[in-house]
């Protein structure tokens, strides 16, 4: 149907920089869905929230969890789900339940959920409303290997129901990449693109704090864009002259972030961190 898109993924826990707090639970709950899990005794996973700012990895995460699990990911179109007749949003969920249900194991990637489901339930006669409570109900319920990956920018506008412990198995916050995280994700992306690079990544990495995974990797592009318009390879150099010129969103965004960061260190989500 048009409200589950599939989404081929080639992506791997490997081009994760950081966040290694996460992908070792990835590990753990991706071995949960094995026959031996299930004479273990173990239930099958629910799915994971993952919050943070933009450019986090959030996206990449949902991919590479479907990637390597060898499932498919399915991609809900919240906007689409919103649209049209009143009172067939709900009718539509129920069926994009059922084929996500059909189609398992999957993965039910649900983007952006604050954007879908943030709004104002005054403003929609109750739609979002009911929507969620369908798909919070069915989450509770649900018996089948549907592995549900949401992932939103902020909480303020998230519905207290989607935060609450028991619906997701884990809330995650993908924090800005600590100066180690910083150094292996502008690791990846040059060998992404430079396979045997032996750039050396020290004074950039102190030049690049409060840059997201996303403006990390723009900076690599940026250097190349660079050095190319000039005719020649790109250098530590080149990537230091980009960073300065990237102003990364945090640095906008301030407050935002700070507040998102002070809700999580409530206990209410882990780190994807290490320490
Ligand atoms: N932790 C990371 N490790 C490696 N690359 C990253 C990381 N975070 C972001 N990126 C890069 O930035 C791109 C955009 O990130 P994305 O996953 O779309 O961010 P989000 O969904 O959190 O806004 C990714 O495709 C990847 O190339
Ligand atoms: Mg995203």
């Amino acid at each position: 149907s048009e409200l589950l898109e599939y989404c081929p993924s080639e992506a791997s826990p490997a081009d994760i920089g950081g966040h290694e707090a996460l992908k070792h639970w990835l590990e753990q709950r991706h071995m949960a869905f094995s026959e031996e899990a299930m004479r273990y005794g173990l239930p099958l996973p629910r799915g994971v929230l993952l919050v943070g700012p933009q450019g986090t990895g959030k996206s990449l995460t949902a991919k590479a969890i479907a990637h390597s699990w060898s499932m498919p990911l399915l991609r809900l179109d919240v906007g689409r789900l919103f649209a049209g007749l009143v009172g067939a949003s709900e009718a539509r969920t129920r069926d994009m339940i059922q084929r996500a249900e059909a189609m398992a194991p999957c993965v039910l990637w649900i983007d952006e959920i604050d954007k879908g489901f943030g709004g104002d339930s005054r403003s929609d006669g109750g739609t979002s409303q009911r929507v969620l409570g369908t798909v919070l109900t069915w989450m509770a319920e649900k018996t089948s290997a549907v592995f549900v990956v949401a992932t939103a920018n902020g909480v303020d506008k998230l519905p207290g129901e989607l935060l609450r412990k028991g619906r997701f198995d884990e809330i995650f916050l993908l924090d800005l990449p600590s100066a180690d995280e910083r150094h292996s994700i502008l690791d990846l992306q040059l060998r992404r693109r430079r396979p045997k690079h032996s750039i050396t990544l020290e004074v950039l990495v102190d030049r690049t704090a409060g840059f997201s995974g996303a403006e990390l990797e723009q900076t690599v592009i940026e250097a190349m864009h660079l050095a190319f318009a000039e005719q020649r390879e790109f250098g530590e150099a080149d990537l230091i002259a980009a960073a300065s010129q990237v102003v990364p969103l945090s640095r906008t965004a301030r407050e935002q972030l700070e507040a998102l960061q002070a809700w999580a260190s409530g206990g209410r989500a882990r780190p994807a961190s290490r320490g």
